[in-house]
């Protein structure tokens, strides 16, 4: 309950108190139907302690069960299972302490039950409507509010290019946190129930990741997409020249050493690692684009120059030193042209060799590059 009220602020408290009034009507709506059926003999004062005690466990479910969470992006089946969960929690602790004391057998126990029927119907009109009066605040208020998904080294670059286009950056959650609390004043989602929470309550509208592979989407997150309708989009770069760590030693004849870290220093989990060795100078590679693989190049020794095409324009960048690495995300058509004999190409993928995740065709590439952009 910490974190929902954390996160959703008014609204979550709006939706308990809601939880709350249609409890203690539901239980006056049934008491007084069953009174007046049955002529009972007990009065509806008599009946309050009941109403105190579902109140009580009402506000317990709440708190142990968190059943409120992403109540306000929820779909209505969702909602519905939902409500039907709390309902019947509820209900089964108030059955547990009434039904088994001696006490309990002096209420109606189908009183109980109907309110609880009752209950249900009501909690779902009520946060249905309560809902649609919140849409119409917040919804049209900021609809660039968006959190940001990336890893730490790329999440300063990442808020600029986000910034740019437009977005307003409510949270971010980074896939390698160091335990920041915020980054250029946006605050930093602990863990990824934290993020969603942020899109649960519509703190923020949309989700934008920044030069990550798609394997790195935790399925937690994925899920709660499709669940609120929320579309995952990129905010990102085709390529980037990054520097790769490298260690010299003072005694030049300790050489220099390089070291790469998956999923910290490239935004991919590392499948296969890839080289190319005995090469003579003006050897033409590669020709061919990438489905779904991302992929770190570098050369450590030697010269190779990696034509890019995006499908729009032509890039040209030299590896040339063991300390220059190229990240390419998908979707870019490549060719490599070895500058001196002997040079190494050295890659690391995010996929396992797979032939059908290649484009070997360059007409091929443009209309899958035209087809994913739609
Ligand atoms: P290829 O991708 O055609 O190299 P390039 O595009 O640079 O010219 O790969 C050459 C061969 O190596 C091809 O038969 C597939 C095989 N291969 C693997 O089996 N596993 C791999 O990880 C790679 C990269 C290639």
């Amino acid at each position: 309950m910490k974190n929902e009220i954390r996160h959703g602020g008014l609204k979550f408290i709006s939706f308990v108190i809601i939880d709350l009034i249609c409890i203690v009507l539901s239980n006056v709506i049934v008491t007084h139907i069953y009174l007046n059926i049955s002529h009972a003999k007990y009065s509806l004062e008599g009946h309050l302690p009941v109403i105190y005690l579902m109140v009580a466990v009402d506000l317990i479910v709440t708190g142990f069960f968190n059943t409120l969470a992403r109540v306000l992006r929820r779909r209505k089946r969702k909602e519905i299972l939902q409500s039907l969960k709390h309902v019947a929690i509820s209900f089964v602790i108030l059955a547990m302490v009434l039904f088994t004391t001696k006490s309990g057998a002096e209420y109606s126990r189908v009183i109980v039950s109907l309110a609880y029927v009752c209950d249900f119907f009501l909690i779902l009109g009520c946060r249905y409507l309560w809902k649609k009066v919140l849409m119409k605040i917040y919804w049209t208020k900021n609809n660039n509010s968006a959190l940001l998904m990336t890893t730490d080294s790329f999440a300063e670059e990442a808020l600029e290019a986000l910034k740019k286009s437009g977005g307003d950056v409510k949270s971010i959650f980074l896939l390698d946190s160091k335990g920041q609390k915020a980054i250029g004043g946006v605050p930093v989602a602990e863990n990824i129930e934290d993020a969603i929470a942020v899109l649960g309550w519509d703190l923020a509208k949309n989700v934008y990741i920044y030069g990550l592979d798609h394997q790195m989407i935790p399925d937690a997150l994925a899920d709660a997409c499709r669940e609120m309708k929320v579309r995952i989009d990129l905010v990102d770069f085709k390529y980037k020249i990054i520097d790769v760590k490298t260690v010299k030693n003072d005694d030049s004849r300790y050489g220099s050493l390089s070291f790469i870290e998956g999923k910290r220093d490239i935004p991919f989990p590392i499948r296969r690692v890839y080289w190319i060795t005995e090469t003579e100078a003006d050897l033409h590679r590669g020709f061919h684009a990438h489905k779904l693989n991302c992929q770190l190049l570098f050369c450590p020794h030697g010269s190779i120059d990696i034509i890019l095409d995006d499908g729009e324009k032509k890039d040209t960048v030299r590896l040339d030193e063991p300390g220059k690495g190229l990240l390419l995300m998908p979707g870019l058509w490549r060719e490599m042209i070895w500058n001196e004999s002997g040079s190494v190409l050295c890659v690391l993928a995010s996929e396992y060799y797979d032939p059908d995740e290649y484009i070997r065709n360059y007409d091929g590439f443009i209309a899958y590059n035209k087809g994913s952009k739609e």
